[in-house]
């Protein structure tokens, strides 16, 4: 890293939240701080209390974009971490402490920058400092493998000379290579308007097969991974389209539709498919429903009802069949066995162009949970294995290919 990141397109129109936690190496922010206004970047400070023992909230507030914020509850702007966490590309925290981690992983939020921390979408990077004994306790360690699992980046201390003299690891990564994090989580996704231009349809959710006007067959999926790709393709400027069953907070701009049962989510896609480049069917749809909807609650004193079921419409092998050229189809498969075996055939059945294949038995990957890992796979026998990372990151893998995938149409169209 040069020792300015001025210049650096990865930083510059860039918004990060620059949390400051109570360590002796907050002093190091200040530097971070200065690079990061250096660069172009709109840096918000937000201290805690314990961070004022050791750094003044007057020298932050002198080279910061905005004054530095402490307090939860502000009278100028009732809110603060829900505007600070929903408008910031990136959050960091440098240093944090370990009780900071502790919070985080804990998901409490007792001041503004704990808060913060919960109220955003954004990408996070910790760096932690602190002793050396307290940086090796387990309590310490499982914190932060807690917050790796949920997708959080982190920069881990380096070996050195700590507060009160003594020498180890603890002491906060330099302020250079700090910024390059930084740069790097943010290059990853700043400056991308690919998909300027292009309608891209996502699916969300799972959706719920009626038996009775209060039970239904449903399944375990939240929306995250849906919700993700909607977010990482309105970023990257596509026109969305978002057909969810769940309600997560939603791009600005976004058609949003509503619906429950299978046969409502295929209704609504085939709808809007005409003007669509791009689909994306990470809902997971129920692959059976009740033949019949009982019209009252099924009593529990008839005995165990037999419910005898039926095949949905499959939603994916239909847009599969009726693909207009140059349409580009992304489908998704939660697998427990066989992963890559039941996803090609799936990939080759449903007529898709990218299948994204998710173990979903794994505890850090498919329903629910922050993060995913997938094997990628297309018709042309290529295939990528990730890494586990949080949703929006694996959104954003999957648009690159995508836009692979129309370059390459486009190509074929002029030769
Ligand atoms: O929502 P989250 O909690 O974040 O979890 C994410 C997820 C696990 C739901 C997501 O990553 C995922 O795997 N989605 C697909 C789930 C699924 O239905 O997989 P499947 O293997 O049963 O279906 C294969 C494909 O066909 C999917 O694209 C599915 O949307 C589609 N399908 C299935 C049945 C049907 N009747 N119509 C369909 O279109």
């Amino acid at each position: 890293m040069s020792e300015s990141a001025a210049g650096d397109t990865r930083l510059a129109g860039r918004r990060v939240v620059l949390g400051v936690s109570g360590g002796i190496a907050a002093y190091k922010a200040v530097e971070i701080c200065r690079r990061l206004v250096d660069a172009g970047v709109h840096v918000a400070p937000v201290l805690t209390a314990d961070a004022l023992h050791f750094v003044g909230a007057t020298t932050f507030s002198a080279l910061a974009s905005e004054p530095v914020r402490m307090a939860l509850f502000d009278t100028a702007e009732p809110i603060p971490h829900t505007r600070l966490g929903q408008t910031a590309d990136l959050v960091v925290v440098a240093p944090a402490t370990a009780k900071l981690l502790g919070k985080y992983a804990a998901g409490i939020s007792d001041d503004l920058l704990s808060a913060t921390l919960l109220a955003t979408r954004a990408p996070v990077l910790v760096c932690p400092a602190m002793h050396t004994e307290m940086w090796e306790h387990p309590a310490v360690q499982e914190n932060l493998a807690t917050l790796r699992r949920r997708g959080v980046h982190v920069v881990e201390p380096e070996e050195g000379r700590l507060a009160g003299g003594d020498v180890g690891a603890g002491r906060l990564a330099s302020p250079a290579s700090i910024v390059e994090a930084i740069a790097a989580i943010l290059g990853s996704r700043a400056g991308r308007r690919d998909l300027e231009g292009v309608t891209v349809l996502v699916t969300s959710g799972g959706t719920r097969e009626a038996i009775d006007p209060v039970r239904f067959i449903g399944n375990r999926s939240s929306g995250k991974m849906g919700h993700a790709l909607a977010h990482a393709a309105a970023d990257r400027g596509a026109r969305v389209v978002l057909v969810t069953t769940v309600e997560r907070p939603v791009p600005a701009l976004a058609e949003v539709v509503k619906v429950e049962s299978a046969q409502e989510m295929h209704d609504a896609v085939m709808a809007r498919m005409g003007p669509v480049d791009v689909v994306v069917m990470a809902a997971a749809v129920a692959d059976f429903r009740p033949v019949a909807v009982a019209e009252q609650k099924i009593k529990k004193a008839g005995g165990p009802p037999r419910v005898v079921l039926e095949p949905t419409p499959d939603i994916l092998a239909a847009l599969g069949a009726s693909k207009r050229p140059g349409q580009i189809l992304v489908g998704f498969a939660a697998e427990t066995t066989d992963v890559r075996g039941h996803a090609t055939e799936k990939m080759l059945r449903k007529n898709v162009d990218l299948m994204v294949a998710n173990d979903v038995s794994a505890p850090d990957a498919g329903f629910e949970v922050e993060t995913n890992r997938a094997l990628l796979l297309d018709p042309s026998g290529r295939v990528e294995e990730t890494t586990l990372m949080s949703k929006l990151a694996l959104a954003d893998r999957i648009y690159d290919l995508v836009v692979d995938a129309r370059a390459h149409l486009a190509l074929d169209e002029r030769r």
